[in-house]
């Protein structure tokens, strides 16, 4: 009965919190039963979190209160934060997150997919840490070491001819720069991108994106949103020929018959880990590339072998692309992103000087550097493999036993679990969502929220995330879902 009374409260508190649009920003608002359930005697105990001897150190800095206070008076009202009394993080080791309390959450989330190896990865850390005390930043007009080992490094794991490397620091930057050169490479302007997409928040590539939650109101650029090949909710279900012919139609009717461009995810992230079609990206790369344009894999959250089948996520459709953009789990939570392309593409942009101040600077490339070879060391790619194939049968077993599992998608470590109240009309659970997140807080486990409705969860923990750390996520949302 309290369950269904924090719903009841968490429905009504949502209806006053969704924008003015009707769309509630992803995880901006979260609803907290004002006391916890006591579960029926009769009911499980709540599963117990896996050992880990590690012990936190004493926290002395400002409560969470204070920190509140003071973001929300010199942050600005759009930075939004996760939980109704959000989390003050202080500390966070491998696949753990601590509270200023010192209490320990198993973070399934890696700070929106960023953290690849783990937090404070001991060889990450060492390798920022040495070379911090040589030299952190002197630019790209003189030489150092670093930079050129960690272009060749990424270079060596891209396929084809994706051999020339641009460092910057985030993925909005990183796309930014891939649409400034397929415009000059094709000579077009149009570029085309996915519904459900998220490339980015700079005034570029906001019009890349289509969620119109992360979009303000200025101008968009010449973008042309073509209909997402989403198997769960798209008309057509998983046949890519269908919405392939949608992104021809647009060349056809929407433009001069050339375009700059097309960009997209394999796996849509902040769109609720939505995988596309099989087959769609070659079949939309032949026609872009018939009408001029240049193909761009946004790799910014599927990439470094978080898929588990494939180390980028463009591999999975059997496709090379033109230019792959990356950021997030390439600097383990470094501002690092980057750019891989062709020489010839390249050689565009040897028109005017193309400089980023500190892009590839010595900390950020040691650090990313570090990255790869962790990455490669603990073989991590085959981890999430299997992890995630663990994982992914155990919520399969969920779905069957509640109905408001709509759909599990995703491969590897970068899942997604849609909320529905009917399952035939995938409405999106967006109150049941907001009380689940909640208690899957308090039973010490952090997810991700996705999709234009909220109504997803998003598990794209670090990649050392473990077997014992996926059996008691799912206790845990287990536990909860019992519950509600
Ligand atoms: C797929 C994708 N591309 C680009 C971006 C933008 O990256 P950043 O926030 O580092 O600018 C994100 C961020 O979430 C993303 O998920």
């Amino acid at each position: 009965m309290a369950w269904r009374n924090s719903i009841l409260r968490a429905r009504d508190q949502h209806r006053r919190l969704v924008p003015r649009n009707g769309v509630a920003l992803c995880g901006s608002f979260s609803t907290v039963p004002s006391s916890s359930p006591s579960p029926s005697p009769s009911a499980d105990s709540p599963p117990q979190m896996p050992r880990f001897d590690y012990v936190p150190k004493p926290y002395k800095g400002p409560s969470a209160d204070e920190v509140l206070e003071k973001r929300k008076k010199f942050l600005g009202p759009s930075l939004f934060y996760y939980y109704q009394k959000p989390l003050n993080i202080v500390e966070g080791k491998m696949q753990y997150l601590f509270d200023e309390n010192g209490k320990r959450y198993l973070d399934a989330f890696a700070g929106i997919v960023t953290v690849s190896c783990g937090h404070c990865h001991p060889e990450v850390l060492n390798a920022i840490v040495e070379q911090s005390k040589l030299l952190q930043h002197a630019t790209t007009i003189y030489l150092h070491h670093a930079i050129a080992d960690f272009a060749e490094a990424l270079a060596s794991k891209m396929p084809g001819n994706l051999k020339v490397v641009y460092f910057v620091n985030s993925g909005s930057e990183a796309n930014e720069l891939a649409m400034l050169m397929a415009r000059l490479y094709s000579g077009n302007l149009e570029m085309i991108s996915l519904r459900n997409a998220y490339h980015g928040g700079s005034s570029g590539t906001i019009g890349l994106t289509a969620l119109n939650t992360w979009k303000y109101s200025i101008p968009q650029g010449e973008i042309h949103h073509v209909m997402n090949p989403d198997p769960y909710h798209g008309i057509f279900g998983s046949d890519a020929s269908i919405y392939a012919k949608d992104v021809q139609d647009h060349i056809d009717y929407g433009t001069s018959g050339k375009v700059a461009g097309f960009i997209a995810e394999t796996i849509q992230g902040v769109g609720g880990a939505v995988e596309l079609a099989p087959g769609y990206l070659k079949l939309v790369y032949d026609m872009v590339r018939k009408a001029g344009g240049l193909c761009i894999a946004d790799e910014v959250q599927t990439g470094f072998g978080r898929t588990g089948s494939h180390y980028w996520g463009f591999e999975t459709q059997g496709v090379i692309p033109d230019i792959v953009t990356m950021a997030k789990g390439i600097g383990n939570g470094l501002p690092l992103g980057a750019v891989v392309t062709t020489p010839e593409i390249a050689s565009v942009m040897a028109q005017k000087i193309q400089f980023n101040t500190f892009g590839g600077n010595p900390v950020c490339s040691a650090g990313g550097h570090a990255v790869l070879r962790v990455l490669d060391k603990e073989k991590r790619q085959e981890h999430c493999a299997h992890v995630g194939s663990q994982l992914t049968a155990r919520l399969r077993d969920l779905q069957e036993r509640y109905d408001i599992i709509g759909d599990i998608r995703g491969r590897g470590l970068m899942l997604g679990i849609e909320l529905v109240t009917d399952r035939k009309e995938k409405t999106p659970a967006k109150a049941e969502t907001a009380v689940l997140f909640e208690k899957l807080r308090e039973l010490g486990v952090l997810v991700g929220k996705g999709g234009l409705h909220g109504n997803v969860f998003r598990i794209m923990p670090p990649m050392c995330f473990n077997k014992d750390d996926a059996d008691f996520l799912i206790d845990a949302f287990d536990y909860a879902l019992s519950k509600l």
